[in-house]
């Protein structure tokens, strides 16, 4: 059995309100639906958590560290500002892949950069709600070929 972290970071609970023009319409609730019925598909456990709070987000990934294979994180705006947050998933050693809904390098110069991307296995960005699931499947086939 694969087990998979899926991480949610700032303000992607108000998916579905929150700038539909730039993130879409589906909720937060409808894109893990969505990836449970995909993991299912896959015989992938998932553990879905968001947070609005660093800590929380760094305390699950050090929870995790036993359990998971791998973690898929959209960690929001702190994508672009959290040292805290790379160290921890370069502290557990588990194969990762960010993922965003917008396509952060046609946005605001603060969003080019990324402080994860580079101990992260790659990025999907750029397709709304599927990128988290191409997000997802590259992550899966990555942990297979491990
Ligand atoms: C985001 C992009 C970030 O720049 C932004 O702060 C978010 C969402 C995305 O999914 O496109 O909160 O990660």
């Amino acid at each position: 059995m694969t087990n998979i972290l899926v991480l949610h970071g700032p303000n992607l609970n108000l998916l579905g309100l929150r700038e539909p023009d730039v993130y879409g319409r589906m909720t937060l609730e409808d894109i893990n639906q969505h990836l449970q019925t995909l993991a299912a598909a896959h015989s992938v456990k998932l553990r879905i958590v968001q947070s609005n709070h660093e800590g929380v987000l760094i305390d699950t990934i050090h929870e995790v560290r036993a359990w998971a294979n791998g973690i898929l994180i959209n960690p929001g705006a702190f994508t672009h500002t959290s040292y805290a947050l790379r160290d921890a998933i370069a502290a557990v050693d588990l194969a990762t892949v960010e993922v965003h809904l917008s396509n952060v390098y046609a946005r605001e110069a603060f969003r080019h950069h990324s402080v994860l991307a580079a101990i992260c296995v790659g990025q999907m960005s750029g397709f709304g709600w599927r990128s988290y699931e191409w997000g997802f499947l590259a992550l899966l086939a990555h942990l297979q070929e491990e």
